[in-house]
């Protein structure tokens, strides 16, 4: 995925390779019980949301920005103020982030970026790609509870292009489990060795 948005790093040789092999990948998906059905479904969701990227950002940046425990972790170390121009790099990542996920395409690039992003919200790479001086790591605990607001905010843009609601079911389901999916990936660096 080629973009012009800073730090983001998708497919670049910079990106180091996931422990995680494609197999372990398809036996997550195995276990998770996403299919082909699901691609097909996120694929659907991507014509629809690619329009509202910003307006779902609005939302999603909305329940962070006055959660004073979640905005924390934007904040700087020094200050304990938020760092807008971080909160502005990222979005811009989480922009893109809707799209790849509708995307869809698991490929060994997609894999390793999931990692990236693991380390990202790690402290062994947290505030780096951004060069700023925030609170160094986000608990993990917050990292799989905010899956249920993404997935839950994200009905009402499912639904804004006129699908059944059986679509719009399918679509939030293959979201959950992708999220779900995702998360997992990001969590390997939270667990000690040998025991993810
Ligand atoms: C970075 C998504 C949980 C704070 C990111 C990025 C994405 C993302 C897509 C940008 C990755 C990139 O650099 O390309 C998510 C999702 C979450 C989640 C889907 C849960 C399901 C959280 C939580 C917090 C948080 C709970 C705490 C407020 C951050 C911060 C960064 C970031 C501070 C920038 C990290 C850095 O310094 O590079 N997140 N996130 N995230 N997220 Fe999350």
């Amino acid at each position: 995925m080629t973009t012009n948005i800073p730090g983001y790093t998708y497919g670049s040789a910079e990106v180091a390779k996931s422990p995680l092999s494609m197999d372990d990948f398809a036996n997550i998906k195995h276990a998770a019980l996403f299919g082909d059905e699901d691609v097909r479904y996120l694929k659907m969701s991507r014509d629809i949301l690619k329009d509202q990227v910003e307006q779902i950002l609005d939302v999603w940046y909305g329940f962070v920005g006055s959660t004073p425990f979640l905005l924390h972790y934007f904040t700087n170390k020094s200050d304990n103020q938020p760092n807008t121009d971080y909160l502005g790099a990222v979005r811009k990542r989480f922009g893109q982030w809707i799209l790849d996920t509708a995307n869809a395409n698991y490929d060994q690039d997609w894999l390793n970026y999931q990692y990236e992003i693991g380390l990202r919200h790690h402290s062994i790479k947290k505030n780096k790609t951004d060069n700023v001086d925030a609170v160094p790591i986000i608990n993990l605990r917050y990292i799989l509870a905010l899956q249920v607001p993404i997935t839950t905010t994200l009905r009402p843009f499912l639904e804004k292009d006129g699908h059944s609601s059986e679509d719009v079911d399918k679509m939030q389901d293959a979201w959950r489990k992708s999220v779900l999916m995702q998360v997992i990936l990001w969590s390997q660096p939270y667990i000690h060795e040998g025991q993810f």
